[in-house]
């Protein structure tokens, strides 16, 4: 019998269905799947498909979990297209050009700010993403960072205050007085708004014992913790992100050997924006290391306008095949489940029965062709929460 308001997708080449229950890439060939109100409600192979209210053939074409973008700066006005050039010609990246996006944000109107993020929630969805993070960090003041979460969470459960991400130039001379500030004032105005906190911990932003300190009150708020650890340089990033209990540690280009232990035991996901290193020409993080380790990764898109302006989860599994030694399963689980598992979201990253029915229809028989095709697009359709949001299915 017919499932209510149910949706037969047959045919599928590969389905990627990430439910071996051991935390790997799975998938099956010549396979089905039913949606049902806006979950999985079936799968298995096309020849033993139930019958739905509604059917779609994929005619041999890959159907994969949509991706999980757990780490963007999307709440900005502005650009910063000529820093990006001098730095293709050889300039370094500074981490002072996000005080160009924060006088830009805080001059924007709420309308502006809010068709600016509209946009780029909506190029992600057409490139895959059903799941995406998004953090303040580019208002700096009480009211600029508790408007840019309120803003961020028209968009996404997922919203991550991040008021430590540079100090302000009206406190340059007190940046201890603005620490205070993030983890109080400016913590109650925005904790009401968020699900996460995060700090910028790096050389140029905030040290160890700021990023301890703002993480444990954001905690204490009721707030996750996440942090931007090891981007520019070695540093203490990892060793606060595992003390603190992080959910996550982002970036993770410069580990110790020590640091690599730290994510493993204290079970931080590390997760790498190769997006960054592509727009700042440092080195890709070395995910082969982290991942013969046992750590757990993610990869996300980091999209922001100084470091790495790019919405697009397909870009970021092709950097990490190519450049960052990770196969095509790891990778293309590192931007799904991996990324379920960077914002602890069990119903997300996979196809199991049960899970939300957030899935990408591709215009080709495999997951390899993210790849093996860069640059192309090959998202054929998304359903999110069984609803199709992007493309068409004919
Ligand atoms: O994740 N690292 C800090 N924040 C951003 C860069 C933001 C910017 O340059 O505007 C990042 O790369
Ligand atoms: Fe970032």
């Amino acid at each position: 019998m017919a499932l209510p308001d149910s949706t037969l997708i047959t045919h599928i080449g590969e389905l990627v269905t990430n439910d071996d229950g051991e935390g790997a890439f799975a998938a099956r060939t010549d396979a089905a799947l039913v949606i049902a109100e806006g979950q999985v409600a079936w799968t298995g192979p096309a020849s033993r498909a139930p019958a739905a209210d509604a059917m779609v053939d994929a005619g041999g074409r890959a159907v994969l979990p949509g991706f999980v973008d757990s780490h963007a700066h999307l709440v900005f006005a502005g650009e910063r297209s000529a820093e990006f050039a001098a730095r293709m010609a050889g300039r370094p990246y500074q981490a002072g050009g996000i005080l160009t996006t924060v006088a830009a944000t805080r001059a924007a109107t709420d309308d502006a700010l809010r068709a600016n993020l509209a946009r780029l929630a909506a190029e992600m969805a057409r490139q895959g993403t059903t799941t995406l993070e998004c953090k303040s960090g580019y208002g700096l003041t009480v009211a600029d960072e508790a408007r840019g979460l309120a803003l961020a969470a028209e968009v996404t459960p997922e919203v991550t205050y991040l008021g430590a991400h540079v100090v302000p130039p009206e406190f340059k001379a007190d940046p201890d007085g603005y620490v205070d500030l993030v983890r109080g004032p400016m913590l109650a105005a925005c904790a009401p708004h968020a699900r996460w906190i995060d700090v910028f911990c790096e050389t140029g932003a905030f040290g160890a014992e700021a990023a301890a300190a703002i993480l444990a009150a954001g905690r204490a708020a009721g707030l996750g913790a996440r942090i931007h650890a090891n981007q520019l340089g070695p540093g203490p990033g990892i060793r606060v992100a595992a003390e603190a209990g992080a959910a996550s540690a982002d970036h993770c280009t410069y580990l110790t050997g020590a640091d690599v232990d730290a994510l493993v035991s204290a079970r931080v996901v590390a997760t790498l924006l190769p997006g960054a290193e592509f727009g700042t020409r440092h080195p890709y993080p070395d995910a082969r290391r982290l991942l013969d380790a046992g750590a757990t990764v993610a990869l996300a898109t980091d999209c922001n306008p100084g470091s790495s302006y790019t919405s697009s989860m397909p870009f970021c599994i092709a950097l990490a095949v190519r450049d960052m030694g990770m196969t095509t399963q790891e990778a293309v689980w590192s931007a799904t489940a991996g990324g379920a598992a960077a914002l602890r979201r069990p119903d997300v990253g996979h196809l199991g029965v049960g899970a939300r029915a957030d899935l990408i229809l591709l215009d080709a028989p495999s997951h390899v062709y993210l790849a093996y095709r860069p640059g192309v697009p090959q998202i054929a359709a998304v359903w999110q929460e069984g609803r199709l949001v992007a493309g068409s299915v004919t």
